[in-house]
């Protein structure tokens, strides 16, 4: 099959499009053909400096396609169905194989584009809100870097949820896209003190919750645009900048800083269903996938190098 390996971690020009063995999968896998790519935060920063087990290294998260195999331990998965997949690598290319358990039935009106950003996009994004944020009817959220796939993602799932929605971008532009999402009032840190807005546009109470994946600096502001007993998520390392952050405003306000894995628990029921349900809200027109732009497989650098320039809003997607 082909892929987008890389043999050393660094820029996108690391990609090289090449053939590999096809994946062989073991007893509790599926092998799937793979149909769309959704390139993730975290595949962008594993290209930079992650890990690799072994090279030439595949990287990537989320992919949706159709299963062409599956292993004799498995029960309740069939070759042809269409499915959407997590594993920690190996999406960038034509076939994955991976654990059954990280696979989810596509509903018939989802496409394979809108199903390959569910898992991770939208499973980390309602976990920070619901499981962890404890986000409720009526409260102020505000959502660290809401053009970014989490963001939008959690955007649109905390209006729904009758929030009332803050968010921050890089421009004004990008804050522009996202009130068609759900958002209420945007920031755009690159020209406005993040703190003083938020204290501005909350009657100098501060938010309810904060969901920020772009850690360091921002999570130290995250902390103090929280109001007195508020909340405070952090899932990711998007700002590159892996400063350690001062908890000493958190006893001052009875504040609380909690980090959350989405891979942590996604074999649980519990994660299990979310997802589920996600992918059906999907069918049913409740949520939309913003996908910024699409690329062959064979453009992966291109890809990243696009993800890199803070242009995208919403996903960007490889086609094998
Ligand atoms: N814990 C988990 O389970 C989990 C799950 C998913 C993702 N993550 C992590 O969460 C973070 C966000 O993921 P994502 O998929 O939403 O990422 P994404 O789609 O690539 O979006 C990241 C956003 O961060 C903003 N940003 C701020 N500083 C940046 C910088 N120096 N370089 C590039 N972008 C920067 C950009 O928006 P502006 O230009 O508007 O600022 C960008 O849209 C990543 O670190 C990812 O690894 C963790």
């Amino acid at each position: 099959m082909k892929a987008a390996v890389y043999y050393e971690t660094g820029k996108p020009d690391v990609f090289k499009y090449e053939d590999v063995p096809d994946p062989a999968g073991g007893p509790w896998d599926i092998v799937i053909e793979i149909k769309a790519i959704s390139i993730e935060g975290g595949d962008v920063l594993n290209r930079a400096g992650g890990p690799m087990p072994a090279v030439p290294h595949i990287v990537g998260y989320d992919a949706a396609g159709v299963i062409s195999q599956v292993g004799p331990k498995v029960r309740n998965r069939q070759v042809g169905q269409r499915v959407t997949t997590l594993s920690p690598f190996g999406s960038h290319a034509e076939k994955r194989a991976v654990g059954a358990i990280t696979s989810w039935l596509i509903p018939d009106k989802v496409s394979f584009e809108e199903a390959a950003c569910v898992p991770v996009t939208f499973g980390t994004a309602h976990e920070c809100l619901f499981e962890f944020g404890h986000l409720q009817t009526g409260e102020t959220v505000l959502i660290q870097a809401g053009a970014g796939g989490v963001g939008l993602a959690a955007i649109q799932l905390a209006k729904r949820a009758g929030a009332r929605v803050l968010a921050t971008a890089s421009s004004n532009e990008r804050l522009e896209r996202l009130k068609e999402y759900g958002l209420d009032e945007g920031i755009n840190y690159a020209e406005k003190d993040l703190v003083t807005e938020v204290r501005r546009m909350t009657n100098n109470q501060g938010v309810d919750l904060v969901v920020d994946g772009v850690g360091g600096e921002v999570l130290q502001k995250s902390i103090e645009a929280a109001r007195h007993r508020g909340r405070v998520i952090t899932f990711g390392q998007a700002g590159r900048g892996f400063r350690r952050v001062d908890v000493g405003g958190l006893a001052m306000g009875d504040k609380t800083l909690t980090g959350v894995f989405l891979g942590a628990e996604i074999a649980t029921d519990r994660v299990q269903k979310i997802i589920n349900q996600l992918l059906e809200d999907i069918a049913a027109g409740q949520i939309r996938v913003p996908i910024a732009r699409k690329f062959p497989l064979s453009q992966a650098a291109e890809a990243h190098a696009y993800i890199e320039s803070r242009q995208a809003v919403g996903r960007v997607l490889l086609i094998p």
